[in-house]
């Protein structure tokens, strides 16, 4: 069980912490319940007179890492990674290469870690006592950071001649991997032979990104990824929440469409994807195969999802139709309803004298409708309705209207802010009645979203 008193956090991240509550319109209390909720952990708070203490259970708790850090500038970071692995409970045993030596101190490293640390293949004290084989077995994952281009042409040629090298070599467990080097490094052919390999054999990676590299003047690709990004990593890899969607496939529609007036030109909404692509990572993360058709947006991918990216209302219809057979689908698209009946080839022209050209539309084709009445309809049709007026009466007419099991309403206009936004008031609205949620942020109501399709799919039908 891991604690947070907001009053004992460091000066900077509590500043930090106060700004991210502010531009939310939250407490900091709040703020803090809410990204520990975002890592899936059951928080509790405790309050007392003068101060705040959030409790959450260690993510790692009880996890054996055994991290080899590698000689790179960018060892230094790991002093924090180590830190926040033993915040999360984890257990890090430490191995330095000789040459990392020159960078951190075992010493400190030894400190954070509060364990011994192990430098040498042929040490006549370690090799007795634990030696590389058991330093390999008594881990659940090995995590070298940084990852040097040295390091990695060892792993991909098996070379063992040094005790970070032998270990990588007789493990049989899984190894993440966070590279660090210059970007003249990161893409020279060898690296990127070995990057390949490596990928074959299996080794996760985490970064690089790109930034701004320790010589001065020099940027690009190869930074090491930040402590809290490897920590990440690490808590998706050994990831023991149950997963109860697993085996199911579910197919989405996120995001808004584009309609082509013109080769330049096009009629579009203020869709940004935000809720669709927030219920697709959370379905994915219980362990769902997620395919996503997505309209264009300026979000990322989300996490461990197929994405089909497509501009309009008909790819978006034409790839949706090729991905089912399915268990669910669940239909977030703010799809246009309708396009131009006449798209002109050439970019229209102003031509002096002459009125303004008026656009005939035709309809675009309904595709929740078109799944929800199809003959590989899937067991759950999810349909959203964004509405700006008489939300429930509208939400339940799509019910039948377009065959789905339960319409997620939200109001939209102007004033809510929902269009683009970071927060949703939703109510679930199906057969049986209708649920209403309170305000909340998009990823919470896809986390809560995701746990109600989970509920609904493991219902045995009778
Ligand atoms: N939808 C769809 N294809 C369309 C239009 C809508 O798949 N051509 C889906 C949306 O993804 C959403 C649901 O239908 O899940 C309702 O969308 P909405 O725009 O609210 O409904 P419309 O049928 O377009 O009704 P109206 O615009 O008249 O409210």
């Amino acid at each position: 069980m891991a604690s947070i008193t907001i009053r004992n956090l460091d000066g900077s991240i509590k500043e930090k912490l106060r700004l991210r509550a502010a531009a939310h319109g939250r407490s900091m209390e709040e703020e803090v319940r809410l990204v520990l909720g975002e890592l899936g952990n059951a928080v509790s708070i405790e309050t007392s007179a003068t101060s705040t203490t959030i409790h959450a259970p260690g993510a790692l708790s009880g996890r054996r890492i055994l991290l080899i850090i590698g000689a790179g500038i960018a060892a230094y970071k790991c002093l924090d990674l180590i830190r926040r692995l033993r915040e999360r409970g984890a257990q890090v045993r430490p191995v330095l290469t000789k040459a990392a030596e020159e960078f951190v101190t075992p010493l400190a490293v030894g400190a954070l870690a509060a364990d011994k640390v192990f430098t040498e293949l042929f040490s006549r004290e370690d090799e007795h006592d634990v030696g590389h084989i058991r330093l390999s077995r008594e881990a659940d994952l090995i995590v070298v950071a940084p990852a040097t281009a040295d390091l990695m042409a060892k792993m991909a040629t098996g070379l063992a001649n040094d005790l970070a090298s032998a270990i990588l070599l007789a493990t049989d467990k899984r190894v993440l991997i966070a590279p660090a080097m210059n970007p003249r490094m990161w893409n020279h052919p060898a690296t990127r032979r070995n990057r390949a390999v490596l990928q074959k054999d299996g080794i996760r990676f985490v970064g690089p990104n790109k930034g701004e590299m320790a010589e001065s003047g020099e940027s690009g690709d190869g930074r090491m990824a930040e402590p809290l990004e490897i920590v990440g990593a690490i808590e998706k890899l050994l990831d023991r929440r149950p997963k109860p969607l697993a085996g199911k496939t579910i197919v989405m529609t996120s995001g808004p469409t584009h309609e082509p007036i013109d080769p330049v030109r096009y009629i579009a909404n203020r869709s940004s994807g935000k809720q669709g692509h927030a219920i697709a990572a959370a379905l994915a993360r219980l362990g769902a195969t997620v395919r996503l058709v997505s309209g264009p947006v300026t979000i990322p991918d989300p996490e461990d999802v197929a994405v089909i990216h497509v501009s309009t209302a008909r790819e978006m219809r034409d790839a949706v139709e090729q991905l089912l057979p399915a268990d669910a689908a669940i239909m977030v698209a703010a799809v246009a309803d309708w396009r131009t009946a006449n798209e002109a080839g050439e970019k229209i022209k102003k031509k002096p004298g002459e009125k303004a050209p008026a656009l005939q539309m035709i309809e675009n084709p309904d595709i929740l409708a078109g799944v929800g009445h199809s003959k590989s309809r899937p067991r759950l049709v999810v349909g959203f309705a964004a509405e700006t007026q008489d939300l429930l009466a509208n939400a339940k007419r799509k019910l039948d209207k377009k065959g789905a099991d339960w319409i997620v309403a939200n109001d939209v206009s102007h004033a809510t802010g929902v269009m683009g936004g970071d927060r949703n008031a939703v109510r679930i609205v199906t057969r049986s009645g209708v649920e209403e949620w309170p305000d909340m942020s998009k990823e919470e109501v896809a986390e809560r979203l995701a746990a109600k399709i989970a509920a609904a799919l493991q219902t045995v039908e009778v």
